[in-house]
């Protein structure tokens, strides 16, 4: 490509995999702060997003051995933690949609391709994503025998360093879970050290015919190699441990080179506009503000700003544009730094009058004329109306935090059979309380209710409740919501 290495941008890499295999950990571990066991269960319920810069990749890298290691043109990596609980489809969906690149994660203890794994594949490939395989928890193998060659250490010396035995059963778990998977979702994949040798070999044999000359048959070992690298439809398996940190260094190395060297043509900055409302957040001090995913374009102070609101579209002026102080997680509260301007790709929290009721999920458009903010209003809307179309005649009223979250409780309701009578974003105000009230008046009690997810409700819908005979259920984790709405359907059948 044409463009000048300082007009690349951060790739945006997504983190997605089975539940509980180690996302949220392993990004910690660069992070080193510990955003994990503050979560409610233990479930990532929100998308984060975090920012390493350029000098951090470039320490990590420098743990590799030298042939290993690759120098790093954009400005850092930014990327996106998802959670790997079933019900957060949706989330997945919308982190792989907003990625360049992506990280699955991988257990090396489990039995078999997990499902949210294969899920994650599919979503993969579906939005044509490239992406490595984190080969995770390698501590864990040869019962527990596994020793730990240094922490942040390469996981290819490490495991050259272990035990013939644990190599082997490091090897054997991983030849198992390889052939459930390529049975199931037909993915080529090889240790990432292999296929980088692979691609280094033609170089060497190139050489080797120049001072030999022509060999027809001499040529027929290196074929398998050479097939390698042209399919080019290999997947970089790197192992890693995010407990000891093993295995890091080479991950951030193999999301390098894969975004210089097979994705630079894709992330050549561009000054149009691309950017997702992550979250919607009242920050003391600041008012309500959004946290933006930019992922092309500059903002600046002083921008024209449309985005999708419960009650219609929303048009403001940016008035401040902060961003966390490198390394820490973006939803974590923290010192900000100031900007008058910013430059993709990056997680950026915007300030702006009436963001209250924005939608979470929602693109953000920056309108520069009249006309624009008319489009941009229209476009904007359609976006929602989409997921906020219910819906039963008769069946509960669901509220949800986020665009992306309702759409993943409507899409868990209607596995679960939960009928839906109608949603809102946001917190749960009395005007909702009446519309649940609704079924009261329809003959059906039982779904006089508001099964609520990661939202508040305010004082005067509770008293409005009990005045009304409407239950309101909120729980942090969705599933929860559908036992609370078994039990009282249950009740009041007695
Ligand atoms: P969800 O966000 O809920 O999908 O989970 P996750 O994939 O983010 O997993 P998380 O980081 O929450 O880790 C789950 C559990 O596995 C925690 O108890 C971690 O301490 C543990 N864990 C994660 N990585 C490793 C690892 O490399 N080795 C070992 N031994 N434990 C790990
Ligand atoms: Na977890
Ligand atoms: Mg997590």
């Amino acid at each position: 490509p044409i463009f000048k290495d300082e007009d690349m941008r951060s790739p945006i890499i997504c983190i997605l995999g089975h539940v509980d295999t180690g996302k949220t950990k392993l990004l910690d571990k660069i992070r080193a702060t510990n955003v994990q066991t503050g979560e409610a269960g233990g479930i990532t319920q929100q998308i984060g997003a975090s920012f390493f810069p350029r000098d951090c990749i470039e320490k990590n890298i420098a743990r590799l051995p030298e042939d290993l290691r690759v120098g790093c043109k954009p400005p850092g990596l930014l990327i996106i933690d998802t959670p790997g609980h079933e019900s957060f489809t949706n989330l997945r969906s919308r982190g792989a949609s907003l990625c360049d690149l992506a990280i699955l994660v991988i257990d090396i203890t489990a039995k078999d391709l997990e499902q949210q794994a294969a899920e994650s594949i599919d979503i993969l490939r579906k939005s044509n994503v490239p992406f490595v395989i984190a080969l995770n928890k390698i501590d864990l193998i040869g019962n527990r025998e596994w020793r730990v060659l240094g922490p942040d250490a390469s996981s290819k010396l490490s495991l050259e360093s272990q035990a013939p035995h644990v190599q082997h059963h490091f090897h054997k778990n991983w030849q198992w879970l390889q052939g459930k998977i390529t049975e199931k979702k037909g993915l080529n994949m090889e240790y990432y050290w292999k296929l980088l040798e692979a691609k280094q070999a033609p170089v060497e044999k190139s050489k080797q015919k120049k001072s030999k000359g022509k060999k027809g048959k001499a040529e027929t070992p290196d074929q398998a190699i050479d097939d390698i690298t042209s399919a080019d439809s290999y997947i970089h398996v790197v192992p890693t441990s995010a407990i000891s940190g093993e295995g890091i260094p080479d991950i951030l190395m193999m999301l390098m080179r894969l975004s210089q060297e097979q994705m630079r043509g894709r992330l050549e900055y561009e000054d149009e506009i691309a950017a997702t409302v992550l979250e919607v957040k009242r920050i003391e001090g600041l008012g309500v503000t959004i946290d933006v995913v930019l992922t092309n374009g500059t903002l600046h102070e002083g921008d024209t700003i449309v985005v999708a609101g419960m009650n219609g579209p929303i048009v403001s002026t940016i008035r401040g544009l902060l961003t966390p102080q490198p390394l820490k997680e973006l939803r974590v509260k923290s010192d900000y730094v100031h900007h008058k301007a910013v430059k993709a790709a990056m997680g950026v929290k915007v300030l702006a009058e009436g963001m209250d009721h924005a939608v979470a999920g929602a693109s953000l458009y920056v309108a520069r004329n009249p006309a624009e903010v008319e489009t941009y209003k229209r476009e904007a809307m359609e976006e929602v109306d989409g997921a906020m179309q219910a819906k039963e005649s008769e069946g509960v009223y669901v509220m949800a935090s986020t665009l992306g979250s309702l759409e993943a409780l409507m899409a868990f309701l209607a596995d679960e059979k939960v009928p839906v009578m109608g949603t809102n974003l946001g917190t749960v105000h009395k005007i909702d309380v009446t519309k649940a009230s609704i079924m009261r008046e329809r003959g059906h009690p039982e779904y006089a209710m508001i099964l609520a997810f990661d939202v508040e409700v305010a004082a005067d819908a509770m008293l409005e409740a009990e005045r009304l005979g409407v239950k309101i259920f909120t729980a942090p984790i969705i599933y929860h919501l559908t036992e609370h709405f078994k039990a009282h359907v249950a009740e009041q059948h007695e």
